[in-house]
């Protein structure tokens, strides 16, 4: 179990907020967020410490004084898009010199990167990692007291968790709370466990703690986090995930609905389907990344599982929840990939028949084990392979939509449809975009919709 730093009760950070609070009344922040929702947590945690510090949110960049970049290096892909903004708001600090421009998130995390980001853009004035978010007060105090590019990008102890960050949360009645950080895992491709440390599994206390404090807030639907939620408690806690979960469903009244993200299929225990199955609560929705659907390449990406057990853990949800929705992560064109094991792949989509995939051409990071491997597979040969599976995704998704007319989901109202006012809409436990005829005062709660057709990429439904 992880050993907690309380941010309350760290002397030096208060001092510090408090001094820019003293600098920085009025003073307006925008942040952007690339990424997973770990970042878009973290991206939380800065909003929360720079209204504590006085700032507030600006509706849009420029008349920010004031904008962090909170990266992302899964994919090369997000890097580029990082270093065109970089670019765009070097611009526009030139027209305003006195703005401050931050950098910080997983990408920062990459000693090398952070210094090339330094160099290459000297409009910025602070840099940070993911395991520094905490260090933020400090730097920005630094840079308003003159001193230039505060770097901060240092690895903390593997054990540490900081408690009690302030927090300042976009909907009212949904939070993310994070139970654990870091990965162990080690898949060949990922620079995750590089970038985000080993894992650090949040006490149950905390955990609890956080949520009670939210439910007191208006908080109604919780999503819990780690890179790998089902490893919950492996680092040495009393409580495993099955057993966290179930004592969240039991114990946080409030709450009406529990989801969690992400699952890695080798940890995926009975005991979890167990769980899920006896508490209505706990929404039927599963995130449980696939990869590939070919064995070889499995192996390769270090993953642990086969195509068989993979299916083996889809059978086992399914005959306990009929309805759960699944959804899955992918990756085309990994080294040495072959035309034959990507139709494995296919083979693999068309027999489990996902409700929705995020797919993924392969991106070579440097650092992982992947990176270094023969037969690295050329861009076309990714995106013709891409679009093939995304083509038969759509049929699939359109399929599965169609199987729900008919039946009877419980949505949760989220909203007003932003594109008829008569209408409403919400998201099934299962994880469907579902939009039906209501008013204003259903907002909140759990309704039955009975579903009357398909679209695309939500359902509609009459309320019964
Ligand atoms: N290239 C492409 N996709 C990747 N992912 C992780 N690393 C890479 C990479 N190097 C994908 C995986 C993971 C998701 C968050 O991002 O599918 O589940
Ligand atoms: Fe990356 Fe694998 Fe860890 Fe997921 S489980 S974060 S893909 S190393």
């Amino acid at each position: 179990m992880s050993r907690e730093i309380d941010f309350q009760q760290q002397n030096l950070s208060q001092e510090n907020m408090s001094r820019v609070h003293s600098m920085s009344a009025g003073k307006k922040y925008f942040i952007f967020t690339y990424g997973c929702q770990m970042n878009t947590h973290d991206s939380e945690k800065l909003a929360g410490m720079l209204e504590e510090m006085g700032y507030g949110a600006a509706a849009h960049k420029e008349e920010a004084d004031l904008i962090l970049l909170n990266t992302c290096c899964v994919r090369e892909h997000a890097e580029i898009k990082v270093y065109g903004n970089l670019g765009a708001l070097s611009q526009q600090k030139r027209q305003n010199p006195k703005l401050i421009l931050g950098v910080c998130g997983c990408m920062m995390q990459q000693a090398d990167v952070a210094d090339a980001v330094v160099r290459r853009f000297p409009a910025v004035d602070l840099v940070f990692g993911t395991q520094n978010v905490h260090d933020f007060p400090t730097l920005l105090l630094g840079v308003l007291n003159g001193r230039q590019h505060q770097v901060e990008v240092s690895s903390r102890a593997q054990d540490e968790v900081v408690e009690h960050m302030p927090v300042r949360r976009e909907i009212s009645s949904h939070a993310w709370v994070t139970i654990m950080y870091g990965c162990n895992n080690f898949c060949s491709y990922c620079i995750v466990p590089y970038v985000r440390g080993r894992e650090r599994s949040r006490a149950p206390e905390a955990i609890l703690a956080e949520i009670h404090e939210l439910e007191a807030q208006g908080v109604r639907e919780i999503t819990l986090l780690g890179q790998n939620v089902n490893s919950y408690g492996n680092d040495g806690g009393n409580l495993h995930f099955a057993q966290l979960l179930e004592t969240i469903a039991q114990e946080c009244d409030k709450i009406i609905r529990i989801r969690f993200m992400t699952s890695h299929p080798k940890d995926l225990s009975d005991e979890l389907i167990d769980v899920m199955s006896r508490y209505e609560k706990i929404c039927k929705q599963v995130h449980l990344p696939v990869q590939s659907g070919s064995d070889r390449i499995l192996k390769e990406m270090n993953r642990r599982y086969d195509h068989q057990r993979y299916e083996q853990i889809v059978s086992a949800l399914r005959e306990k929840m009929p309805q759960v929705g699944l959804t899955t992560d992918v990756i085309v064109g990994f080294p040495g990939e072959t035309e034959e094991d990507f139709e494995q792949t296919l083979e693999l989509f068309r027999r489990v028949r996902f409700l929705s995939a995020y797919t993924f051409k392969y991106s070579r990071r440097t650092g992982t084990a992947a990176a270094e491997m023969a037969k690295q597979i050329p861009v076309e040969v990714k995106k013709e392979r891409l679009a093939r599976l995304n083509a038969l995704q759509k049929e699939i998704t359109q399929q599965v939509h169609q199987e729900m007319v008919g039946k009877v989901l419980r949505v949760l109202v989220a909203e007003r449809n932003p594109r008829s006012a008569a209408l409403m809409s919400g998201q099934a436990d299962e994880g469907y975009r579902v939009t039906f005829q209501g008013g204003e005062e259903l907002i909140g709660q759990i309704v039955n919709v009975r579903i009357t057709a398909a679209r695309q990429a939500s359902l509609l439904g009459e309320r019964i």
